[in-house]
C-alpha cells in the first residue's frame, strides 16, 4: 500500500544523517525541502521529493500546503493515574508549597491512595482517553511510568494498564518503573525496608514479566538519596533494566554523576543544576530531558537549556504529564515554553521534542526525523508561514492531521 502527502509547503527532516540524536549546536541543525511530496510505504516513509516528480501511489492526501514533521515524541510521563489534584492546585493557589502538600500526605501519596483502590479496568479506560488526546495533539511515541502504587500489586496493576495501551494503540509506548517515586505510609520510618522490597521483590518481579523498559527513581531531599538511587540503579542493571531517572527538580544532590557513571538513558528534570552537573553531563552520552511544563506549573525554575546545548550536552523535551506537578501532555505547549522560557531557538525546541524524545526512549532508530526507512508518525500542520510560527504562536492548534504509521488517526 502506497500513499502519497503532496503539496506539502515545507518537510522538517529534523536529520537527514540517520543521527541517534542532536547534541550542542547539532540541535539547531535543521533540514528541511521545500514544495515536497512524501510517499508512505507500509506504514514507512518510502520516499521523499520535489514537486514535479512525484510517484504513482494508491491513494493521495493534498497537504495544501501544510509543512511536514515527525510527531512529538514525549519520553516522560506518569499517563496512567486515578482521580485529578486539583484541589492541591488550589491550595498552592492560597500560598501552600508542594513541598508543604507533600508533608501534609498530599502530592504522591495523594495519588497513589486513589490509585490503589481503583481497577485496572478503570485506570485503563482514563488512561485510554488521555492517550487518544494527546495523540490527537501529535505526539506519537510515549513513555509512561509508574510510581502511584508503591505497593508491589499497584505498581504492577499500572505497568499492566500501560501494555495494555501498547496493545492497543498504534504507537509504540515505553514503560518505567518508579517504584521508588516516594516513600509509601506503611514504610515511612522504614526507608531501608522499602528500598529492600524494590529491589528484592518489586524489580524481579516486574522484570520477569517484562513490564518495564526501564528502572526509573525520584533522587531529592525527602525522597529518594543518591545512595538509594544507586543501589536501585544498580539492582536495575541486574535484571537488564536501563535507567532513566527524576534528578535535580529542587537540589543538587551529586545524584547527575551517579547516573552517568551508570550509563542512565537520561536524567529528567534538571531544574537545580550547578555549574559542575552541565559540565559532567554535557561529557557524557546520558541525554537531559527538560520538563518546562512542570517548571511552570509549580513555579520553580526552568533548566538551563541554554547553557547545556552550548556545552554541548544531548537536550530533549518532554510533558512530565502527571496530575501533581505536571497536568499537561501537550508537546506543543511543551515547544513553545521551551523557547519563551528556556531561550531555545525553534529549530531547537522542534529538534529536542522530537529525534531527542525518541533518542531518551531508544527509539531514534525509527522515529523522530523524517528519512526512509523510518515510521510515518508525522504531523500534517495547517498551512502556515515558517516552522517558527509553531512555538510563536502559542496556544494555537496548528495541526491538521496527525499520521500514524502513515494513516490519518482520528
Ligand atoms: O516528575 N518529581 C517527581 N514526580 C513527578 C510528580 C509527582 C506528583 O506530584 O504527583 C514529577 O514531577
Ligand atoms: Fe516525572
Amino acid at each position: 500500500m502506497k500513499t502519497l502527502i503532496h503539496n506539502i509547503s515545507l518537510i522538517l527532516h529534523i536529520d537527514q544523517h540517520n543521527r541517534k540524536h542532536k547534541r550542542g549546536k547539532e540541535l539547531g541543525e535543521f533540514p528541511t525541502t521545500e514544495n515536497a511530496w512524501l510517499l508512505v510505504e507500509d506504514g514507512k516513509i518510502a520516499d521523499y521529493g520535489t514537486a514535479g516528480s512525484e510517484p504513482v501511489a494508491d491513494e493521495k492526501i493534498d497537504a495544501k500546503g501544510g509543512m511536514l514533521l515527525p510527531t512529538w515524541v514525549d519520553s516522560h510521563t506518569h499517563l496512567v493515574y486515578a482521580g485529578t489534584r486539583e484541589d492541591e492546585f488550589a491550595k498552592r493557589l492560597h500560598g501552600m508549597t508542594y513541598e508543604q502538600i507533600a508533608n501534609e500526605g498530599g502530592g504522591i501519596l495523594n495519588s497513589a491512595r486513589k490509585l490503589r483502590s481503583a481497577s485496572e479496568e478503570e485506570l485503563y479506560e482514563a488512561a485510554a482517553g488521555r492517550l487518544d488526546e494527546l495523540i490527537k495533539l501529535g505526539t506519537g511515541a510515549i513513555e509512561i511510568k509508574s510510581g502511584y502504587g508503591l505497593t508491589t500489586e499497584s505498581e504492577m496493576k499500572i505497568l499492566r494498564v500501560a501494555r495494555k495501551l501498547a496493545e492497543n494503540f498504534p504507537i509504540p509506548i515505553k514503560t518505567s518503573f518508579l517504584g521508588a517515586h516516594a516513600f509509601p505510609e506503611e514504610f515511612k520510618d522504614n526507608h531501608a525496608g522499602y528500598v529492600k522490597q524494590i529491589i528484592e521483590e518489586m524489580l524481579p518481579k516486574i522484570a520477569d514479566e517484562k513490564l518495564a523498559d526501564y528502572v526509573d527513581v525520584f533522587c531529592e531531599k525527602g525522597y529518594f538519596s543518591t545512595e538509594e538511587m544507586e543501589k536501585i540503579i544498580v539492582a536495575g542493571k541486574e535484571k537488564s533494566l536501563k535507567s532513566k531517572l527524576h534528578v535535580n527538580q529542587f537540589n543538587s544532590l551529586g545524584a547527575i554523576k551517579i547516573c552517568t557513571k551508570h550509563d542512565a538513558v537520561s536524567v529528567d528534570h534538571l531544574e537545580v543544576m550547578t555549574d559542575e552537573d552541565v559540565a559532567i553531563l554535557a561529557a557524557s552520552d546520558t541525554i537531559g530531558t527538560l520538563l518546562p511544563g512542570c517548571s511552570l506549573f509549580l513555579e520553580i525554575p526552568y533548566g538551563p537549556a541554554r547553557q547545556l546545548i552550548d556545552k554541548n550536552a544531548i537536550v530533549a523535551l518532554a510533558t512530565d504529564y502527571n496530575p501533581g506537578s505536571s497536568p499537561s501532555g501537550n508537546m506543543n505547549l511543551v515547544v513553545s515554553l521551551a523557547t519563551f522560557k528556556m531561550k531555545m531557538t525553534p529549530e531547537e525546541a522542534i529538534s529536542a521534542a522530537t529525534l531527542n524524545g525518541a533518542a531518551a526512549i531508544e527509539l531514534s532508530d525509527e522515529l523522530g526525523s523524517i528519512e526512509k526507512g523510518k515510521r510515518a508518525n508525522l504531523i500534517l500542520t495547517k498551512p502556515l508561514s515558517s516552522p517558527s510560527f509553531l512555538p510563536y504562536n502559542f496556544g494555537h492548534s496548528h495541526i491538521e492531521h496527525v499520521l500514524i504509521n502513515g494513516k490519518i488517526y482520528e
